[in-house]
């Protein structure tokens, strides 16, 4: 089970980072993953703009790969239950617990409104994953203390309600912890620096040219360390490929230019296909809300003995006989 905020469109380092692995981990797990609109209701204030961002999110999913045949594919606020459970869960959430939060510390220091629904932003995303007893939660690396707050939760509600809830894991890629942006700081839609995979060639192109690279001349030798331009070109080659890069960079004679050019050219090629498809869902609005439709009918199925068996515990609710 996972999620992604829709805040803005995606980046590549979503991608890399988090979608790559919802893609591979469809085949022999029971997935569901959706698009966190709700949470992204912290944030996004236009209703019209938050719904072309959901609209858009859930697109990207199925260009990029989720197969709805495969997969359940919804949108987060298509099952109320979530938000329920957020409220049961939130009378045995410490506030401590909450204020520890890195996520909610960083957008406050970035300027963010200290509003209810930015500091509970841990309880639902608890409550997106514990109602659907996940096992596996593919985030990546700056997600994983929401995962640990989810457990904590969830050991609270089972202390003082009996065992209902079942406690998951992250599943963080290791190899690429974090995708740097164009300027070098962690790629991140709330600095504009990112590279978006589903964006005109024209702007692609400007997107990857504005790769901040140090002022080292052509012909000298160049450290494919501290290079972010070195960083984003390796998302798209293999350990043969990176080796040899490596090379041409320590030897000199290997222009910015150049390796940016090739950025540019692999990572059409490597989204050519799903640039494609999505160009071709988008002619067909009506077929994504029947995937979303279908979707949270059966997220709703699956959730319904969880809630049932929370409702019981906590004594809310009809009472079962
Ligand atoms: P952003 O930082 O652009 O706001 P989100 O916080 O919405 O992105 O992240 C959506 C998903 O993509 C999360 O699982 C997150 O860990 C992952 N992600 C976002 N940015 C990166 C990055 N630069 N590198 C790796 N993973 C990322
Ligand atoms: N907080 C996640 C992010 O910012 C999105 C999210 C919301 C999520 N609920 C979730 C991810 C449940 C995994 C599971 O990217």
């Amino acid at each position: 089970l996972s999620g992604v905020k829709p805040t803005s469109v995606l980046h590549i380092g979503n991608y890399f980072g988090a979608i790559r692995q919802f893609i591979a981990l469809q085949e022999g797990n029971d997935a569901a993953y959706f698009v966190a609109d709700l949470h992204a209701l912290n944030q996004v204030r236009d209703a019209v703009e938050l719904r072309a961002f959901a609209r858009g999110v859930a697109l990207d999913f199925l260009a990029l790969g989720v197969d709805p045949e495969e997969s359940i594919l919804y949108r987060q606020s298509d099952l109320p239950e979530a938000v329920e459970l957020e409220w049961i869960l939130a009378t045995v959430t410490p506030m401590g617990l909450l204020q520890r939060s890195h996520a909610y510390k960083a957008a406050l220091a970035e300027g963010a409104r200290p509003d209810l629904g930015l500091f509970a932003y841990p309880v639902l995303m608890a409550a997106d994953i514990l109602i659907h007893s996940a096992d596996l939660v593919p985030v990546g690396q700056d997600q994983k203390q929401h995962i640990e707050v989810t457990r904590d939760i969830a050991v609270k509600f089972n202390e003082t309600h009996g065992e209902v809830l079942k406690l998951p894991e992250p599943y963080v890629l290791q190899y690429v912890a974090i995708v740097p942006g164009t300027d070098g700081r962690k790629m991140s839609k709330a600095y504009n620096n990112g590279i978006h995979m589903f964006a005109p060639e024209k702007a692609l192109r400007k997107e990857v040219m504005r790769i901040v690279t140090d002022s080292t001349p052509v012909e000298s030798p160049k450290d494919p360390d501290s290079s972010n331009a070195f960083a984003i070109w390796s998302l798209f080659a293999n350990e043969e490929e990176q080796r040899e890069m490596v090379e041409r960079f320590r030897k000199g004679g290997l222009g910015y230019g150049e390796v940016k050019q090739e950025i540019l050219a692999r990572a059409l090629a490597y989204f050519g296909p799903a640039r494609a498809r999505r160009e071709e869902l988008e002619r067909d609005p009506d077929y994504l809300e029947d995937v979303l439709r279908e979707g949270a009918r059966r997220a709703r199925e699956r959730a319904a003995p969880l809630m049932e068996a929370v409702r019981e515990a906590a004594g809310v609710g009809v009472p079962r006989k």
